[in-house]
């Protein structure tokens, strides 16, 4: 697969970015049917015969080679992952057009996706990490921003992108809180590629999430979406609700009545000192099978669409945003 070429044609610029527990293989062939980019993480599958599995349902599903819709792969590069090596032979052998590293160096992956012709895009929260990607000779750089489900970054889209546009010529993805049609236009007025978007999707048919999980993220606003580090050891977005219903105190859920409604009109106030605190190994609840992350674009998200009909929406929103600044 020839660099960017693939971008333009698609029906809209969104890879639906790789989600533990949530994604699926099922929605990766949707996504890369509806015309925009699939992916699910390795990690999703138990076991290797399982992952197996999956890659024949997704390349049965899409075909092979050229005229494939194009759709990814993540996996985790790191020590913390045991599982990593056994996963890259299967990626070799099934030949995802575009794999997704996250967390440790690309550099193990990108020789061996290079050599079938596929590309290797990296996920990256700051400068630093950015460079080293480079170096490793990525095809893409993800910039996890601010404001995204999972493991989020702390940069502004706006800082972000301008500086890696700096140094990086290759393709430019960029990921949080994009939910909506317009925000995929305005990350390309930014000169970025393709969206990352993963929250929007949890509240979909397709998705694993539980029915309650779906409704906690329709039902969710941006400033009930609370960042810690608590949960998993690095900087996450969580929904608040459910970190309350897994005994963890968030000091903003329970008000009622008018020191309710006063204590929510001063949360930006009172969020800049929220600090969620509380010893993880005293909650039974497990993290993202009960305590759900999602990202601060959770506020936009109303219903549960097929992934088809929620590309044609962002489709609509997408080209009406378009109109109205011409
Ligand atoms: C529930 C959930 C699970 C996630 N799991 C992974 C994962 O396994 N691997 C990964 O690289 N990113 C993971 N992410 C991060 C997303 O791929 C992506 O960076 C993020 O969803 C983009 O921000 P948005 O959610 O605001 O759209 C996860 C995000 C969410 C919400």
């Amino acid at each position: 697969m020839k660099n960017k070429q693939f971008i333009e044609k698609l029906r809209l610029p969104i890879i639906q970015s790789p989600m533990f527990i949530v994604s699926n293989s099922r929605m990766v062939i949707a996504s890369s049917r509806a015309g925009i980019v699939g992916s699910f993480p390795t990690a999703n599958a138990r076991t290797l015969e399982d992952l197996d599995q999956r890659f024949t349902e997704i390349t049965s599903a899409l075909g092979t080679g050229e005229n494939a819709p194009p759709w990814a792969v993540n996996i985790i590069v790191s020590k913390m992952y045991a599982r990593s090596n056994d996963d890259i032979e299967l990626i070799v052998k099934y030949k995802p057009p575009i794999v997704i590293t996250s967390l440790g160096n690309p550099e193990q992956v990108v020789e061996k996706v290079h050599s079938y012709g596929g590309l290797v895009f990296s996920d990256v929260i700051n400068l630093y990490h950015s460079k080293k990607a480079i170096d490793a000779g990525v095809d893409g750089l993800i910039l996890v921003c601010n404001g995204a489900g999972g493991h989020t970054g702390d940069l502004s889209v706006f800082a972000f992108v301008s500086e890696v546009k700096a140094i990086f010529d290759g393709i430019i993805v960029v990921g949080g809180s994009i939910s909506t049609g317009e925000s995929i236009l305005a990350i390309q007025a930014l000169g970025a590629d393709l969206a990352y978007m993963g929250t929007r999707f949890i509240a979909t048919e397709e998705s694993d999430a539980s029915d309650k999980y779906k409704d906690m993220v329709i039902n969710s606003s941006a400033s009930q979406i609370i960042k810690s580090n608590k949960i998993t050891g690095i900087n996450g977005n969580w929904l608040e609700q459910s970190l309350n219903e897994a005994g963890i105190a968030t000091d903003q859920g329970n008000a009622k009545g008018v020191l309710g409604d006063l204590k929510r009109m001063a949360m930006p106030l009172i969020k800049k000192k929220l600090k969620v605190d509380f010893d993880i190994s005293k909650v039974t609840a497990k993290r993202w099978r009960d305590i759900f992350s999602a990202g601060q674009g959770v506020g936009s998200i109303s219903n549960v669409p097929s992934i088809e009909d929620l590309v044609l929406e962002l489709e609509q929103q997408y080209k009406q945003a378009k109109n109205n600044i011409l």
